[in-house]
């Protein structure tokens, strides 16, 4: 054996590699389960790669057959209807692991200085991965995926001047057609998944380059043993693979029960109208995207101006980016920001989920006023954090980790 890798080390750095990324890459002792979600999503991403490929063999990306062959996945296909709820459980799975990834950076400050581009390729796959579970829903050409793209397209045509060249560019159409559907299809099996792929390495070579924070945002490369090695660093392997394993065990324990017994998870997951095939003469009488976009739909609809209700929208998401720059605290972890930095964080995330809630319900003008006080609290967090974070008094930060 260890001939055999001489000779691939001799040819490609294998065990390099293994050194660098897990045996020798020595990583906070003190994660919580909080630090689960970064291995679940991979988890999940490899389940949505494997079960989407099997999917696609069944498949037809076509106005005429897509629907059928759905339900032809569903009752003929040896196994086909397991794949499919893996998949479409799959995606709703992505968004709670991630939105929970996305939490802990925001609550141990994980986006600070040095680890702005390990914060800003997640934001990246978090773009592409919304591009990806809104082009995977037209597939199916159920109503839902016909009408919820069709008025997440029509936005484009709030644009100025290039909006109405650009809807049809998108659409490839007047309107939604199988054509749409095709391209939609390309994207998502091809295109999009070897993006998200390779914005993966890039996140985690960017993380390993730096070094992983931790609950206590204490900079564990400090201090060192005389042999260079973190005095609260501990190998990835085996100590973090093994425990990722108890994180992995209990996430699918929830995943099968979701998959096995409510896969449509009361019309969130899966949503009614979608189980009726696609009419472009036949309005839905109420269209929802799916649970994980609704906070950003809510925020839409918030703005009664339909180009401003765009923008701020756009604004929403791309906030999030320029996060390291806005947070000007001294210290990283939440456990020894102020109160203020606390007490924000805390309506920022009860904001985010009553917006959720009021995205999937029709709106009324009490609604309404209430989508726009959460997306005012939304923004707040953001811009008022160069303020907060600088003004407020700070507790020490301990030398060590605390365990
Ligand atoms: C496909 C999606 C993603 C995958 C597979 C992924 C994977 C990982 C992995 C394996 C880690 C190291 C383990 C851990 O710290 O939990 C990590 C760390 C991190 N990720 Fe992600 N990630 C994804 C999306 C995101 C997104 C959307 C963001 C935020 C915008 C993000 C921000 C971070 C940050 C800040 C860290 C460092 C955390 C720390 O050291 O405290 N990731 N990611």
């Amino acid at each position: 054996m260890s001939k055999f890798m001489d000779w691939i080390d001799a040819r490609f750095p294998a065990t390099k590699m293994w050194e660098d990324h897990l045996s020798k890459y020595y990583a906070p002792k003190n994660f919580n389960f909080l630090y689960f979600f970064g291995s679940l999503a991979l988890l999940v991403l490899v389940n949505q790669i494997v079960t989407g490929v099997w999917l696609t063999m069944s498949f037809t990306p076509s106005a005429e057959e897509a629907f059928a062959s759905v339900e032809y996945i569903m009752r003929d296909v040896e196994y086909g209807w397991i794949l499919r709820y893996l998949h479409s459980t799959g995606a709703s799975a992505f968004f709670i692991v991630v939105y929970l990834h996305m939490f802990r950076g925001l609550l141990y400050g994980s986006y600070q200085k040095p680890r702005e581009l390990v914060w800003l390729f997640g934001m990246l796959i978090y773009l592409v991965l919304m591009a990806e579970a809104f082009m995977g829903y037209l597939l199916p050409w159920g109503q839902m995926s016909y009408w919820g793209a069709q008025v997440i397209i029509s936005l484009f045509g709030a644009i100025p001047v290039i909006g109405g060249d650009l809807t049809q560019w998108i659409r490839g159409d007047y309107l939604i057609s199988g054509i749409t559907l095709n391209r939609f299809f390309a994207l998502h099996v091809v295109a999009l998944p070897i993006v998200i792929l390779g914005l993966v390495v890039l996140h985690i070579l960017a993380l390993h380059e730096v070094g992983s924070n931790n609950p206590d945002g204490v900079d564990i490369k400090k201090k060192k043993d005389e042999n260079g090695i973190p005095l609260d660093g501990i190998p990835f392997h085996p100590y973090y693979t093994v425990k990722d394993i108890v994180g992995v065990v209990v996430f699918l324990f929830v995943f099968c029960a979701v998959v096995f017994f409510f896969p449509e998870m009361g019309g969130y997951f899966l949503e009614k109208p979608n189980f009726e095939q696609a009419n472009a003469f036949k309005t839905p009488e109420h269209i929802a995207p799916v649970w994980y976009f609704t906070p950003f739909y809510a925020i839409l609809r918030a703005v009664p101006d339909k180009l401003m209700g765009v923008i701020a929208m756009g604004a929403a998401i791309a906030v999030l980016f320029v996060l390291p720059w806005l947070d000007r605290s001294p210290v990283r972890s939440m456990r020894y920001k102020g109160w203020i930095s606390k007490l924000f964080l805390l309506v920022f995330c009860v904001a985010f989920v009553i917006l959720g809630i009021l995205g999937v319900l029709a709106p009324t003008p009490g609604r309404t006023l209430l989508s726009q006080v959460c997306t005012v609290l939304y923004f707040a967090y953001f811009l008022l954090m160069p303020f907060y974070t600088r003004l407020e008094k700070t507790k020490p930060v301990p030398e060590r980790v605390t365990g």
